[in-house]
């Protein structure tokens, strides 16, 4: 049955995103603020097997996709029991990462099939993946990208444009699907607490699409039929291995067909991206009490459209997002 994770505008939500934690191994300025978040404390947080107990709750009313995300999610030392045990439920199990710590954990992630990640990476140049990440990293990430295409895995790269940043790497990035069976997603910059988004830092879906058709002819560019609740809209050059899409979150949201629920790494519901109206469900499965009447409430009270706010204007408005929280405490 899929009722209670149905909402008054039929939605229906078969897709968990679980954050793992809240730190990362990289300071990405898009995603958390200069001087770091509060964290949880440790006790707080859910233990491998509360995640596991809130997921089959979850699973036993409809879900069927669960992502894992972070902060950086290989980056909890129990990473293997988590998946180990999420692997016995009847999902697809898939993650996103940065990518530094694939070559540790490649077994475990062949072995109990978390065969779809999502990786992030934002430049082709070294130097400016220090200028966005604050660390030194952007040969692994790259040995890493190359390791999860030898092994089989689908990789799908996500490239948040920041406007004078890496707008000027679209072109090399769509021409990176020429040899390499990924899916680049370039995703407009999005507001959170803390990373100082303003508007005039965004490339918009309109930006990204009129490089690419300055750069190829109009019958090479294929227009792909979207997946199924999708983020981005999707494209590839004629004769390239893989192809691109835009996840146009800000100029074009996509919220109609929105079926993601996100749990966070200390156990809320948040039933949109934006929406700061958290619903403890930690909380209430350590107390010994129902899931499923905190769960359908949460999806009943879920707004049309990015927690409310309809329009670009509403989105530039402090007031109405800066209390959310920062990215790197919900994973995307
Ligand atoms: P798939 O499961 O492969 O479709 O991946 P995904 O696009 O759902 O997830 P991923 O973690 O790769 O996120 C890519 C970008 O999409 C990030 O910037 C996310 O914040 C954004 N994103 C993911 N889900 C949603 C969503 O439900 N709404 C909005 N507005 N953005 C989302
Ligand atoms: N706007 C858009 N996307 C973001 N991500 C992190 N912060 C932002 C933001 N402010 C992306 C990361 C990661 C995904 C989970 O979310 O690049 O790939
Ligand atoms: Fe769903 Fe909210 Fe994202 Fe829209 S903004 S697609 S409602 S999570």
């Amino acid at each position: 049955s899929n009722t209670i994770l149905t909402d008054g505008s039929g939605r229906k939500h078969n897709y968990l995103r679980i954050s793992l934690l809240e730190k990362c191994n990289l300071r990405c300025t898009y995603c958390m603020p200069a001087d770091g978040i509060a964290l949880s404390p440790k006790a707080s947080l859910m233990t491998a097997d509360e995640i596991f107990a809130i997921a089959q709750t979850f699973v036993e009313n409809g879900v069927d996709k669960i992502r894992l995300t972070g902060g950086e999610p290989l980056l909890r030392k129990d990473f293997p029991e988590i998946v180990s045990r999420l692997s016995s439920l009847n999902i697809s199990l898939s993650m996103t990462t940065n990518g530094i710590l694939i070559d540790r954990h490649i077994e475990v992630l062949k072995q109990f099939k978390v065969n779809k990640i999502n990786l992030s990476l934002d430049t082709l140049i070294a130097s400016k993946f220090h200028s966005i990440t604050l660390r030194n990293q952007f040969e692994k990430v790259i040995d890493n990208l190359h390791l999860l295409l030898n092994n089989d895995f689908q990789v799908k790269v996500n490239v948040v444009l920041i406007k004078g940043f890496n707008d000027n790497e679209i072109i090399d990035f769509v021409k990176l699907t020429q040899f390499l069976p990924i899916s680049v997603r370039f995703i407009e910059f999005m507001p959170f607490a803390g990373n100082e988004w303003d508007r005039s830092k965004m490339v918009s879906q309109n930006e990204i699409l009129s490089q690419v058709e300055d750069a190829f002819s109009s019958d090479e560019i294929q227009k792909l039929e979207d997946e199924k609740n999708f983020t981005a809209r999707t494209y590839k050059i004629k004769g390239f291995q893989g192809n691109f899409g835009i996840i146009s979150s800000i100029t074009n949201p996509f919220c109609d067909s929105c079926n993601r629920i996100r749990l966070t790494a200390n156990g809320k519901i948040k039933n949109c991206l934006f929406s700061n109206a958290e619903t403890d469900l930690l909380a209430a499965f350590r107390n010994g009490e129902s899931l499923t009447d905190l769960i359908s409430q949460s999806i009943q009270n879920k707004k049309k459209v990015r927690a409310g706010m309809v329009t670009i204007d509403e989105m530039d408005d402090p007031a109405k997002h800066f209390d959310n929280r920062s990215m790197i405490a919900i994973g995307g």
